[in-house]
């Protein structure tokens, strides 16, 4: 039987949207389905309807492509969560709106890709009988129920690659640098990436550090010989006892950022060398997936079709132990999934030197 399909992407983008977008569009096709895309996230869904259509020839080329090529917002009438983890709800108005445009569309089912916020929107609507099921996206990596999300890895890439380039100015010079990744209340960005480009400190939201500590690490590392020292510091990160650094507050959220320049001041201030800070900020969402994330954004398009084949409602594409699956996307909002201090890569990047400022 012939279906239509909405799809949408929403909240931040990331790399590997567009590769979900073309396996879905592929493995509709086989079906001989229709696929259409919301422009702007949800936001395409309520008056004036705004949608594209979806079909080999508009998605050729396109895994490569970071973004996404039906848009996104991380802002507007389907705000479903606030900075500081209180839930909001889509308002019923709203509902009934998007309601209205699934029946005018005569929609058999919505493929939401988001992050925490988007999936909490998601939920609500299959609670509100909506046919729709998730596809988790997110940089971060913080989301329960799957081992890892498309876009980390090219993250994590581009801070290793920062990292390489800081290398090398920040030993001509025999400075510090100090590298300000992204990842809100999650350290794994910071963490894979701090690891594989090679840091000497890695600062991250899980584990309060002390300007001391860190001080004295830089200053060991002179008194040994080394040219330089490179600390990667995620937004979230606190010092204990302090608090998080915000660089903007907006209605019903905050944007992290801020902390890498006090590290670089504490640092200056406490062992008197030459400090620089790098905030790495949307390049680590921008440019070209890395093959992994190619490979997954397909793999997650493919199974969401499967999904609606099968009529999995209210779940969710995960990914568990090299396989890709389903859960219900209850089991993957309202918490996020952050580093346990104990994590084997903390203890691997402690046996290879590299101090949490702990
Ligand atoms: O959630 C993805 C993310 O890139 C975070 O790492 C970062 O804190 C935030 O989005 C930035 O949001 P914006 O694109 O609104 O600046």
């Amino acid at each position: 039987m012939t279906k239509k399909i909405g799809v949408l992407t929403s909240g931040g983008d990331c790399p590997g949207l567009n590769a979900v977008l073309r396996g879905v569009v592929r493995a509709s096709e086989h079906l001989s389905w229709e696929v259409i895309g919301f422009i702007d996230g949800y936001e395409g869904i309520l008056p004036p309807v705004r949608t594209m259509p979806l079909n080999r020839a508009n998605t050729a080329g396109i895994m490569q492509q970071g973004g996404t090529i039906i848009g996104t917002t991380n802002k507007g009438n389907f705000i479903a969560k606030m900075g500081d983890g209180k839930k909001m709800a889509a308002p019923p108005d709203v509902v009934k709106k998007a309601r209205q445009t699934v029946a005018d569309l005569q929609l058999d089912a919505i493929v939401a890709i988001g992050g925490d916020g988007s999936l909490t929107t998601a939920l609500q609507l299959f609670e509100e009988g909506f046919p729709i099921i998730g596809v988790p996206k997110t940089i971060d990596n913080d989301l329960e129920a799957t081992a890892m999300t498309f876009g980390f890895d090219s993250a994590v890439a581009c801070v290793a690659d920062a990292l390489d380039r800081l290398h090398t100015t920040a030993s001509s010079h025999k400075r510090v640098m100090v590298l300000e990744v992204m990842g809100r209340h999650a350290g794994w960005i910071a963490l894979y990436g701090g690891l594989a480009g090679g840091a000497d400190i890695i600062l991250l939201p899980e584990i309060p550090f002390d300007y001391e500590k860190v001080a004295e690490v830089v200053s060991r590392r002179e008194k040994d010989g080394y040219k330089s020292t490179m600390i990667v510091v995620a937004e979230g990160a606190c010092p204990k006892d302090g608090h998080l650094v915000v660089a903007e507050q907006r209605p019903g959220e905050y944007r992290l950022g801020g902390i890498g320049e006090q590290v670089a001041s504490e640092v200056v201030q406490r062992t008197g060398k030459e400090t620089r800070t790098c905030v790495l900020g949307h390049l680590q969402r921008g440019g070209a997936p890395t093959t992994l994330d190619r490979i997954l954004g397909t793999r997650f398009g493919v199974h969401a079709v499967k999904m609606i084949e099968e009529k999995k409602f209210g779940r969710m594409v995960s990914y568990q132990n090299y396989v890709v699956m389903d859960v219900p996307i209850a089991d993957a909002v309202h918490r996020l999934r952050t580093v346990p201090p104990n994590h084997q890569m903390v203890e691997t990047a402690r046996a290879v030197d590299i101090s949490f400022g702990d």
